[in-house]
């Protein structure tokens, strides 16, 4: 294919491979972007969330070939400055995690959902289809709710 640019993470990056190339292949085997998983490949678990233009999606699903011009972006930049995003501070302080293996896309996929409802209720928080095995669905409605407060306050 043609090369085209892309961003990942605010850095631009040069691409000429196989279109067909799943973008979570790409980041984790070409830029060693390994927060997020490969759970199911098939789109379903959302092991593999991140952002592109914003927006959360699964990286196993998104072909390289229709991310020329896009922005993507990875729970690797959510800390900016030594800061921890919001929503990763209370995934702490709610001690979110079990195994790990779903939490950075659940962390993305969240980051995502305050975006556009910075006040969710808990039908929209459950609403969220990442699948954890560990079960840790209450604490992550917990640690949304704390995180909304947190970017709802002034800075
Ligand atoms: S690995 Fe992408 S949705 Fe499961
Ligand atoms: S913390 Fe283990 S799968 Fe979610």
């Amino acid at each position: 294919m043609a090369t085209m640019r892309l961003t990942v993470n605010g850095k631009t990056q040069t691409y000429a491979g196989d279109p067909d190339q799943p973008l979570l292949w790409y980041l984790r085997d070409t830029l060693r972007l390994t927060g997020a998983k490969y759970g199911c490949g098939a789109g379903l678990c959302g092991a593999c969330t991140v952002h592109v233009d914003g927006k959360a999606v699964r990286a196993c699903s998104v072909s390289m070939g229709t991310l020329a011009g896009r922005r993507v972006a990875t729970i690797e930049s959510l800390e900016q400055d030594g800061r921890l995003h919001a929503v990763q501070q209370a995934w702490i302080e709610e001690d979110v995690a079990q195994c790990g293996y779903c939490q950075a896309g659940q962390i993305m996929a969240v980051v995502d959902l305050l975006r556009v409802k910075p006040n969710p209720s808990d039908a929209d928080i459950d609403a969220l289809t990442n699948l954890c095995r560990c079960g840790t669905q209450m604490r992550v409605r917990r640690a949304v709710k704390k995180a909304a407060a947190m970017l709802r306050r002034p800075a």
